[in-house]
């Protein structure tokens, strides 16, 4: 069966088309980074616009690279949530017209699921009962998952979401946007000298990273990293508070799979492209370890077409009256 994706979720225009939930016949992404990285953050209206630009050259795209017509398209799956209401919309209309010019099911999909969904595109099956942590811009969440829809919240942040945190440091640090790959690119030339805090939150699975970014904040602010003119110190920084931040998701990821004696452990979102964070979990981690390459952590459609396969084959299907959920959690 061969879905195609669709996500527009914040400043990615992505299609893709998979096979059965696991095989990647294609995987187009039209990256606003660019654009957004002038204005050092995501500016919502511009993104939706960018995506009605790119969104019918990208599965334009996503179709030939698969070659493949609409003939062998069996269902679509599109992104309704969490997510920019105006680019999240793009996407639902695209999809909507595409399931009824060519009579196709339709499903829509969470966001989030669709993260976790990037690792049944690894190769190797998947073993329930799993926990995955994840980790993009917007949300640090640990879950428990023993089955397909089958998930439990075990733990989120109150406050900073990892990879929001990442970019806080980077903007601090004068690193720029996005953050991320700037603080691990940064990183990579230091070592982790200075000591940061880490929130452990004992007796609950909750993370919390804005004390770590307060306290870089007053390093900066008392002159000890004097950002860029001392590149020394600024590595030390960078690779201070990507420590920081890694030590607390890979401890606390350990210790709810071993207390809820999962098979496996997952990493999905943005944060997992992170070397040290991929690094540093397989080596902590007692039990199996997957971790889907960078390109399908971060946002893309060939993870959306893996959950919507499952949907469609579970009969979920959704009408033409299939809205945004801008705030969709994981339920
Ligand atoms: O999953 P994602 O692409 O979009 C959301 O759903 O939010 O995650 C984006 C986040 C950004 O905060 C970005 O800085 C972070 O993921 N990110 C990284 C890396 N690559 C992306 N964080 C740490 N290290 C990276 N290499
Ligand atoms: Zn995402």
């Amino acid at each position: 069966m061969k879905v195609l994706g669709i996500e527009t979720s914040c400043d990615e225009t992505a299609a893709a088309v998979v096979e059965d939930g696991t095989r990647i016949l294609s995987n187009r992404i039209a990256s606003q980074v660019e654009i957004h990285a002038r204005y050092g953050g995501i500016v919502p209206e511009v993104a939706s616009r960018q995506h009605i630009l790119s969104i019918v050259p990208i599965i334009r795209q996503a179709m030939a690279e698969a070659e493949v017509t609409w003939d062998d398209i069996d269902g679509i799956a599109v992104t309704i949530g969490p997510g920019l209401a105006g680019s999240l919309l793009t996407g639902v209309n695209a999809a909507k017209a595409i399931s009824l010019a060519r009579g196709l099911p339709l499903t829509g999909v969470n966001h989030l699921e669709g993260h976790i969904y990037a690792n049944w595109l690894v190769e190797g099956s998947l073993d329930f009962p799993l926990v995955c942590l994840i980790v993009s811009g917007g949300h640090t969440d640990l879950v428990l998952v023993r089955g397909h829809r089958d998930y439990t919240l075990l733990g989120q942040t109150r406050d900073d979401a990892a990879g929001e945190s990442f970019d806080k440091a980077s903007r601090l640090l004068g690193l720029g946007y996005p953050g991320g790959p700037a603080i691990e690119r940064a990183a990579k030339s230091g070592t982790a000298s200075i000591p940061l805090p880490r929130a452990w939150l004992k007796g609950t699975n909750d993370f919390s990273f804005s004390g770590v970014k307060t306290a870089l904040l007053r390093l900066v602010e008392n002159g000890s990293i004097s950002s860029p003119a001392n590149a020394t110190a600024l590595a030390a920084a960078a690779a201070s508070f990507q420590e920081a931040v890694v030590d607390v998701l890979v401890t606390k990821t350990v210790a709810a799979a071993r207390e809820h004696r999962v098979r496996q452990v997952l990493l999905a979102g943005g944060v997992a492209a992170n070397k040290h964070l991929r690094q540093a979990l397989i080596a902590a981690s007692p039990l199996p370890v997957i971790v889907p390459e960078p390109i399908l952590c971060t946002d893309n459609a060939a993870m959306i077409a893996a959950c919507g396969y499952f949907q469609l084959r579970a009969g979920r299907t959704d009408g033409l009256d299939l809205d945004i959920v801008p705030n969709l959690r994981l339920s």
